[in-house]
């Protein structure tokens, strides 16, 4: 039995992806099947039916491969199996059929800007002379200095530090990540050929689609002598030359990488979808998203921006041109599992920056006081915005509970490398991790049998599916209803603006889509009139025929055929 409403989109169809609700599943932190306090891949597939019935699409994973977990799995130690901590392959097959009776499509996080130091290949590159084949599969180079001893060019690594980390014999490999995170050698025929193996391995096993991590670092210039950054060493994706001269990121030659990979996607039927992370300009995100390439790439202007209707008028309107300019859809994203969750970003003062965040965390969330029914309000008014833009929505576990970012982890708790390699400057990504609340009651609030891998806050059940669920008023019932409608309301792509901009400008953003569907959000501290129309769903209660401050509301207008 299929769980929807209306009509499923046919498994087959090439374009499913175009218009799909996205839920990103963090598996050692979703659900844990055998009590060792790591969730994994038998969690997942029984929790499959809970997310078939919320109404999402697809389910991506973030990498459950084999690990140290030295950034949380980014740093993979074969791209070709379960870490067993998770599961077994069996364990993942299962996931997919059991996915497939439930109308659900499974994605996967390839990693392949870096590898783990602990992956077969970087341990022979350890093992090998300098100048062998098998340090050519990674970036390895002398140092500078009269004996080499300092480091070949002025690179940082992402998480702080420089990107370099010397081996005993002298050499230094690259890693612009942790420095258990070696950089591969994409100029290698190899490194090729095995990723196109790895695409046809998870393919071939039922995956419908990828997230690309890291797609704008592949293609480097490697050619001697390397170029220092200097002025350019601090990371702007606004900055990045517009000319794809950057000697690290963005650079042109990437795409002759994805051309090759969507030949194996291509070779599918339906072909392998692909969404690109790539931190670029917004202008040179096109080429990622286009079907020559990748097919979409994440659009993270809509995270990192401000609750404020003139600034999001401007950007939703940047990013779907962006994406039609490329033939592609736009993603919208509130949060995954790199930064604050936004509940807690949205109860803090509107005008915080990410700077602003990142030194409240450091604060173990105090300063500035967060004011969380606010951000609640917020971030129900944003997901209904956000869940009714032409395109892709991509939704964190826990999204849909209105989980806060748990801010007050104790430093010995924390595993993301940033914590350390900053020097403690930046506290890191460990609090948007934290493993969901299933039950009310139970020492992991149904976690799993025994213990979680970072420690729940103690009223975290509070939260807990089991809560909520039945419960009107909750955040879950809002998404479940909200993806529900989706389904029978999304039709075409085009979006068109209703209202002035003043008004725009005082706080209010009104949109239509075909079938006289429409969605007002209200972002200001004033209640303004509620447009007339049948009133489908809000985000908080509606008064009389005024829509309240920081809510949103969908409508049907008119005729079927009115925008
Ligand atoms: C982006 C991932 O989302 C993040 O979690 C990771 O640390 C870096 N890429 C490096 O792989």
């Amino acid at each position: 039995m299929p769980h929807h409403d209306s009509p499923a989109p046919s498994p087959h169809a090439a374009d499913w992806w175009r218009q799909a609700v996205v839920y990103q599943v963090y598996p050692r932190s979703f659900a844990d099947s055998d009590g060792d306090g790591i969730g994994d891949i038998p969690g997942v597939t029984s929790r499959l039916p809970y997310l078939a019935d919320l109404g999402v699409d697809a389910v991506w994973l973030s990498p459950f491969y084999p690990s140290q977990l030295a950034d949380g799995g980014y740093d993979v130690a074969d791209y070709r199996d379960v870490d067993p901590r998770l599961g077994t392959l069996d364990d993942f097959d299962e996931m997919v059929r059991t996915a497939h009776r439930l109308g659900l499509k499974i994605m996967v996080d390839i990693v392949p800007n870096h590898s783990s130091d602990q992956h077969v290949w970087f341990q022979e590159a350890l093992a090998a002379a300098p100048g062998s084949a098998a340090r050519e599969r990674y970036v390895f180079r002398d140092g500078r200095g009269a004996d080499g001893e300092l480091p070949p060019t002025d690179w940082p690594s992402s998480f702080g530090g420089p990107a370099w980390t010397r081996v005993p014999d002298g050499q230094w490999y690259l890693h612009l990540y942790a420095p258990q995170q070696p950089d591969f050698n994409w100029d290698n025929p190899e490194v090729r050929e095995d990723f196109h193996r790895t695409l046809r391995f998870w393919s071939d096993r039922g995956v419908a689609g990828f997230r690309v991590d890291v797609a704008h670092g592949l293609a480097k210039d490697l050619r001697a002598p390397l170029r220092d950054l200097g002025e350019q060493r601090s990371y702007q994706p606004d900055a990045l030359p517009v000319d794809g001269s950057h000697p690290l990121w963005d650079r042109d030659a990437v795409h002759e990488i994805y051309r090759g990979w969507r030949q194996v996607f291509d070779a599918y039927d339906p072909p392998r979808f692909a969404v690109a992370e790539a931190w670029v300009r917004a202008s040179r995100r096109t080429a990622y998203a286009s079907a020559a390439g990748l097919g979409q790439a994440f659009n993270f202007d809509f995270l990192g921006a401000r609750l404020d209707a003139a600034e999001l008028h401007t950007l939703i309107d940047s990013a779907l041109a962006d994406a039609r300019g490329a033939g592609a859809t736009s993603t919208w994203v509130l949060s995954n599992h790199d930064v604050v969750r936004h509940v807690s970003r949205y109860a803090l003062p509107g005008d915080c920056t990410k700077r602003d965040i990142e030194a409240w965390l450091l604060t173990d969330g105090r300063e500035p006081a967060p004011d969380l029914p606010a951000g609640v309000r917020k971030a129900r008014a944003a997901a209904l915005l956000m869940l009714a833009l032409p395109g892709s929505a991509y939704v964190y576990q826990g999204e849909e509970l209105g989980l806060p970012e748990v801010a007050d982890l104790d430093r010995a708790d924390l595993r993301d490398p940033m914590w350390v390699r900053s020097g403690g400057r930046v506290k890191g990504r460990d609090g948007c991790r934290v493993p969901l609340p299933w039950t009310r009651e139970g020492a992991t609030f149904g976690f799993g049998p025994g213990g979680s891998w970072l420690p729940q806050p103690a009223d975290w059940g509070r939260y807990a599916a089991d809560v909520q669920s039945g419960d009107k008023e909750s955040f879950l019932e809002l998404y479940r209803a909200a993806l529900r409608l989706r389904r029978t309301l999304v039709a075409d792509e085009a979006l068109e603006w209703v209202g002035s901009r003043e008004q725009t400008r005082r706080g209010l953003l009104h949109f239509a889509r075909a079938g006289g569907w429409h969605t007002v959000s209200n972002l200001s501290d004033e209640p303004v009139p509620l447009p007339r129309g049948e009133v489908l769903l809000a985000s908080g209660p509606l008064t009389g025929d005024e829509l309240p401050p920081w809510t949103s509301a969908w409508l049907r207008t008119g005729s079927a055929s009115d925008r």
